[in-house]
């Protein structure tokens, strides 16, 4: 049977689809040749089983159609990607309750599944480049606490979610060439496209002349810039420019002018102390082993119940690319502890009780809000301007000094969505699927933008 796509004479009007005999229909990365008919009694669109199978999709499957006047071009999609480097195997329900990195996947594909369009995890050895196919999986449950990985054929991708979960995968060569590859095809764009460099961010964000009374002072670590940071700020901050989950962070406290007390944040806490910028460095370079790091101004940072605590926003470009905060929760240190992240003991508190607690006012809680809004829109405006909007979603942590002032401590390209204390399971949906509806958006295809933050 021949390749043959039907579209309603209402669609055909609504597009402006010139009435030719034939047309281009493209899916992902595959474009076909196919005849064209304009029916009257038809509801919105149908192709032959012939040209299905061409596209690699089933022809009752439901995508949306678009018509792409710039290439002459009928559009059915979306079609998401969603590139992970391993998929998890453990199966069962449990897997839906995402506290894990690797069940965060499983719990993607099972969201992905509301969205209109053809959304697939896949790997870099999943693509076949010839044909222009990808090997794409879905996770579905066989009975009620069983799921496996299903998989099918599907075009290559309109829209890259990049969901590689390691710094290490990131950097390895399969996964640099395949990113490479991929971005260098016509039909197919990717968000998220790396981890972030604390050193290289706030050098951009510096650039934003606005955006300097929320910046720690930030230099790259060594003698000279110790010193320098010593002299100036009686707390400091050193830390490892591709680090996270706290790991490998060393505060540092000036007692008096020849007394210096650091804190080494590794598997425990070291301390020690020394009387030197030079002999600091020397007493922490085991630690610290060839990595570059940064020095950074020490926050005096307001406390809850006597520990310190920064405010976590998950930013995320919604189903019409616009920013908007997708959660916001405080992360409670532990005890006397200087660093509040969730691997390092720090617990999960609601801004909105920690607010309350702290400003009791409606007024100023209002206004303590507003300028954390704008700090977020100066930041991903910012690095939008810079990276010519390549993120989806960043994660923002956020310190409140005893002024009440926010200071922005790092920003995150990968940030983690779950805490075992969530209470909202809708707001945890809605953070997993507003990604995947910019991406329906980036691909051309608009949503409504998910529900909003709490
Ligand atoms: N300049 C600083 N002043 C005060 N506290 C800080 C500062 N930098 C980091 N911290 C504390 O250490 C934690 C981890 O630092 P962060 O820069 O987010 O590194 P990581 O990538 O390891 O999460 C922060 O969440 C905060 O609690
Ligand atoms: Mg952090």
């Amino acid at each position: 049977m021949a390749r043959e796509i039907c579209i309603s004479e209402r669609l055909v009007t609504k597009y402006d689809i010139p009435r030719s005999n034939t047309v281009q229909v493209r899916v992902g990365g595959i474009i076909v040749e196919s005849k064209l008919k304009v029916r009257d009694n038809l509801n919105g669109y149908q192709i032959s089983p012939s040209l299905a199978k061409s596209l690699h999709i089933k022809s009752s499957k439901k995508l949306r159609l678009r018509y792409d006047s710039q290439e002459d071009m009928i559009h059915l999609g979306p079609v998401i990607g969603i590139l992970a480097t391993a998929l998890p195997n453990r199966a069962g329900r449990e897997e839906l309750d995402p506290t894990s990195l690797q069940a965060e996947l499983t719990y993607l594909s099972h969201v992905g599944r509301s969205i209109v369009g053809l959304v697939y995890i896949f790997l870099p050895s999943s693509l076949n480049w010839s044909s222009k196919s990808v090997r794409g999986y879905n996770y579905r449950f066989v009975s009620a606490n069983r799921g496996v990985w299903e998989s099918s054929l599907y075009p290559l991708p309109d829209v890259v979610y990049n969901r590689i979960a390691s710094r290490r995968s990131e950097i390895r060569s399969s996964v640099q060439t395949t990113l490479q590859m991929l971005n260098e095809l016509p039909y197919t764009r990717i968000f998220n496209p790396s981890y972030l460099n604390k050193w290289q961010v706030f050098q951009t964000l510096s650039q934003n002349e606005l955006l300097k009374p929320y910046l720690p002072e930030t230099c790259k670590l060594n003698e000279e810039s110790l010193e320098k940071m010593l002299n100036k700020y009686s707390v400091l901050y050193l830390k490892p420019s591709n680090g996270s989950l706290g790991i490998g962070i060393i505060k540092v406290r000036k007692a008096s002018e020849n007394n210096i007390k650091f804190t080494i944040y590794y598997r425990g806490r070291i301390n020690g102390s020394t009387d030197n910028a030079a002999r600091l460095l020397k007493k922490t370079s085991v630690y610290r082993k060839d990595k570059p790091y940064i020095v950074q101004q020490g926050l005096d940072l307001c406390r809850y119940h006597g520990s310190v605590f920064d405010i976590r926003i998950i930013y995320q470009k919604n189903g019409h690319g616009e920013w908007q905060i997708g959660k916001k929760f405080a992360r409670i240190a532990p005890g006397r502890s200087s660093i509040s992240n969730l691997s390092r003991g720090g617990r999960v508190v609601t801004s909105r009780s920690l607010f309350k607690s702290l400003y009791k006012r409606k007024s100023l809680i209002e206004e303590k809000n507003a300028r954390i809004n704008e700090l977020c829109r100066l930041v991903s405006g910012t690095l939008d301007k810079e990276s010519n909007g390549a993120f989806g979603e960043l994660g923002l942590d956020i310190g409140i000094d005893n002024r009440g002032w926010p200071w922005l401590i790092e920003v995150n390209s990968k940030p983690r969505k779950t805490t075992e204390t969530e209470r909202s399971q809708i707001i945890m949906r809605n953070s997993f699927k507003r990604p995947l509806e910019y991406g329906s958006y980036l691909a051309g295809f608009p949503v409504k933008a998910g529900s909003r933050e709490t």
